[in-house]
This record gives structure tokens, sequence and C-alpha cells, in this order.
């Protein structure tokens, strides 16, 4: 016998109850597709190929599978005629002759686990069974196919909820639809398959009772955990198996030495990574691909998405979209960290400070108020509260740099493309349009006039004026009023 294994992921379905323009499998929990994770499960399990079935929606769901792997093979099911009809039409997809072992999943069961698959086909093989199904014990097992056994506990049919008897409704072991088959065995079984059912479909588990009578074993592998049987059709669904995906996720990276101080408002997706010692403050959310390294604290409150985070670095009440934190930096409160905002070991971005594609060297500080677009900074530099680099002037971006050490004074603007050279100074209030060589101090605001007794002068009996020189008359009511 062959142990050449064979998956099959069924993603075909209508996925009405979604009520959505976008294909339910394509819906996501933990930053990734329902068929995503589908097709992470399966892989690592030492198939030598996968089939995926599409049909509905089939544009938008062909695409996405080839983004998940050039090497998964897709097979069109034009027309959804049951789960026997899908597997029927992977099979003929295939033109080799398959053997070994088939194991059917599906598309839409998104907490399904690696190690389960394996444990089934283990089982599955060590059985030299035709048929090993996934079943799961629900308290409320409406809908779903029932596990019919005999009185010695032996599997003899998988009987759907529709075409079940009262006695086997009550039945509360599920099929999870997941299934480990011989090859061989299938692909007999599914072209001898018949629609005289209640639903007048092909159904793929009616190949169980086949395999019983043909005296050839069949067995169910019981997993205790639920979960992962569980299938997404419509939103709620879909918000409860991801809620459940993010409690996993968090007691995961706990496990790994990460402290979460609230685990249910604090999201991770399924692709980043923490290091040990990370804290992780209420209602923080870590999307994509974002990294953080050991002994950095992110939150409260802060959204990163592919956000790489260096050791020791702190972020709080924070907006960061693809973006690099150095090790000890410090970001927020209130900080928007945009596409390419790179900040080396040590720098500072403060309050209500946003940053966009530009690099801030070692220990640099923009602590207050202001915006960097477009810039590069070099190492030790301070910018003043209230900087804005113009980096746009309406119809093209420019570059500003900024040398090592510089101190900018407040309330600048950079009017790019310039160049602030190194160890230079810049005074308050000053409008830089032309490069300023290193060292040199560059000042734009005019000289200050001060007119003496202009407030009592010329806005006599205002509460201005008589804070300036108390003998200033109050300013009379009009008559008439
Ligand atoms: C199926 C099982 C049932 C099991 C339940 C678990 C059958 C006959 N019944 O029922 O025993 O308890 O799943 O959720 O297999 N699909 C296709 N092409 C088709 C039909 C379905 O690709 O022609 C795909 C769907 O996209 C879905 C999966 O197969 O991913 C299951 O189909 P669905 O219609 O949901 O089957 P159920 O009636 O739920
Ligand atoms: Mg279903």
């Amino acid at each position: 016998m062959s142990d050449s294994l064979t998956v099959i992921v069924l993603a075909a379905g209508a996925g009405t109850r979604m009520k959505s323009r976008r294909a339910k499998v394509l819906h996501e929990i933990g930053g990734r597709s329902l068929v995503g994770h589908a097709i992470g499960a399966v892989r690592g399990i030492g198939a030598s190929r996968i089939v995926a079935v599409v049909g509905h929606d089939r544009e938008q769901v062909a695409a996405a599978i080839t983004d998940l792997g050039q090497d998964i093979v897709q097979a069109v099911q034009a027309e959804q005629r049951g789960t026997g009809h899908a597997v029927r039409v992977a099979l003929e997809a295939l033109d080799d002759a398959t053997d070994g072992t088939v194991l059917v999943t599906y598309a839409d069961v998104p907490l399904l686990q690696q190690e389960t698959l394996t444990s089934l086909l283990i089982e599955h093989r060590a059985g030299d069974r035709a048929v090993t199904i996934l079943s799961a014990h629900q308290s409320d097992p409406t809908g779903y196919g029932r596990i019919v056994r005999d009185d010695d506990g032996s599997v003899t049919a998988i009987r759907e909820h529709k075409d079940a008897s009262a006695a086997e409704r009550r039945i509360r072991e599920i099929n999870s639809g997941i299934l480990a088959v011989d090859a061989g065995f299938l692909r007999r079984a599914v072209d001898q398959l018949e629609a005289t059912n209640a639903q007048g479909e092909l159904y793929l588990t009616d190949i169980v009772a086949k395999a019983v009578d043909e005296g050839r074993p069949v067995g169910a592998h019981v997993l205790e955990d639920v979960w992962q049987t569980e299938g997404v059709n419509d939103r709620a669904q879909l918000a409860a198996v991801g809620a459940e995906l993010n409690r996993r996720t968090t007691e995961h990276w706990m496990r790994q030495g990460v402290t979460i101080v609230d685990p249910r408002t604090t999201w991770i997706d399924s692709a980043v990574t923490l290091e040990p010692d990370v804290t992780l403050l209420p209602g923080t959310q870590l999307l994509g691909a974002t990294t953080v390294a050991s002994d950095a604290t992110i939150g409260p409150d802060t959204t990163l998405r592919n956000v790489e985070v260096g050791a020791g670095a702190s972020i709080i009440r924070t907006q960061g979209n693809d973006a690099v934190v150095g090790a000890g930096a410090s970001v927020g409160p209130f900080a928007y960290l945009r596409p390419a905002a790179e900040l080396s070991d040590g720098a500072k971005v403060g309050t209500f400070v946003e940053v966009k594609n530009s690099s801030l060297g070692e220990g640099v500080k923009v602590p207050h108020l202001s915006y960097v677009g477009d810039a590069e900074i070099g190492e030790g530099s301070n910018i003043g509260a209230g900087t804005i680099v113009a980096n746009y002037d309406g119809v093209a971006k420019h570059r500003t740099v900024v040398g090592k050490h510089a101190r900018t004074g407040s309330d600048n603007v950079f009017v790019a493309p310039v160049e602030i050279g190194d160890g230079a100074f810049t005074g308050a209030g000053a409008v830089v349009r032309e490069n300023v060589p290193p060292g040199a101090l560059a000042v734009s605001a005019g000289s200050q006039r001060t007119m003496v007794g202009w407030v009592q002068r010329k806005r006599p009996g205002t509460p201005s004026a008589q804070a300036a020189d108390p003998t200033d008359e109050p300013a009379q009511e009009p008559a008439g009023e």
C-alpha cells in the first residue's frame, strides 16, 4: 500500500448566508482568509498534492488560491451537486491515478489544526481503513450529518440531518465533514453515488455505508476540541470563530512568555510574531506581519499593521502601518506612523506627531505636534515642537535632509527640497526655504516690533486694556438699549 497523500479542499459552495459580494471563503479571521487557514492546516502534513474545488465566485476564489500556492491544483465544479460530486470533480482533475490516502477538508472550517489531521491520518493508516471520519460531540447537532453506530459501537453510516429519523437526530456525534479515505476505494465509491436523498445531492458521506457493505473497515476519530470542526456560514459565526481564534492566539503567546494584560481587548493576527517579555496593554491590535522584540511595551489602545518593533521599544496610543521602530525607541501617545517611517534605535516620536516615508537616525527626537514626510534626519538631531515638513508643492513630493546633531526651533516649516547641515540650528518660527550649511543658525522671522500702549489706545475699555492699565474707564453701554 502506498503512503502517498492527496488533499482535497472543498471551496465551491455558495456562502449565501454571508450576504456578501466577497466570496465566503475569502472573509478573514486573524488577518487570514478562511481558505488561507484551511490551506495552512494541510501544509506540513506530507501531502504530495493539494486539489481545491472551486465553483461559486470562481474568479475571486481561484485568484486567492493561486496566491496561496502555485502548486495547488484547482478543479472547477461548475454546478454544486453535492460534496460527493465535488470530490469526483477533484479526482478527475488529477491526470494520473490517485493511490494511497485522500484527505477531504472544507475551506470554511478555519480552526482545524495540522496536528489534528496528522492524528486522523495516523489512526486511518494504522487501521488500514477504507474511511476514517473526523467526528465530534456537539451539544446541538442540528444540521450536521450524524455518526450512526451499531450495538457494539462500530460506525455503520453517516446520516444527513434532513434524511435522519427522529431517533438518529438524537445522536450528538456529528460528521465534521473531514474524512480520510483509501484512494482506490474513493474513486470507485464516488462514481457510484446516487442522489436519492432529501436534498437530491451526491453525498460524499454515503461512501461510509458503502464501505461497510463491502466489509471494509471504517472508523471515526473523535475530536474533543469541537471548535476545530466549526464551520462558518454567516457573519455571526465568522465573529464567533474569529474571537475563539484570537483567544487561542493570545493564549499561545502568553505561554511563550508574553504579558497580555487584557486578552479580550487584545487582537493578534495569525502571522504576528512576539518575543518573550513583550508586554501588551489593553486595546492593542497587532495585525498583518507585525513583529515585536523582547521587552517592548505596546499600548494601551494601539494598532500596528506590518510594523517591526525593536527590543525595549515603547509604543503608546499609536496607529502604525508598514513602519519600523528601532530598539529602545519611544512612540506616542497619539502618534501616527505611516508607510516607510523608519525610526532607528533610541529615536523618539512624541505626541501628535505623524511620520511618513522618513528615516529618523539614532536618538533623533521629534517630541511634539509635528509632521515629518519624505525626510531623512541624522542621528542625535532634535526637531522643535510644531515643525511641519512641507514635502508637497501641490504637484510633486520632495525630500528634506537634516544632518546629525542639528537643533531646529519650534514652529518651523522646512520647505522641501531643502537640506539642514550637520550641527546646524534654526530659530523659532523659521520658514526654511534655502539650504542651511553645517554649523549655521538660520532665522527667517523678521525682528520683533513692540508698540508700547497700543492696546489702551486702540482697544480702550476692553478687559485687556483694563488689565494693562487699571485707570482705563470701562466701555459705556450704548444708549437706548
Ligand atoms: C456536510 C456533510 C455533513 C457534515 C457537514 C459538516 C455531506 C453530504 N454532508 O453537510 O455530514 O456534518 O458538512 O459541516 O457531505 N461543497 C462543494 N461543492 C458542492 C457542495 C458543497 O464544494 O457541490 C463544499 C462547500 O463549499 C462546503 C463543504 O463542501 O465547504 C460542505 O458543504 P455544505 O453544503 O456546507 O454541506 P453540509 O450540508 O453542511
Ligand atoms: Mg455546511
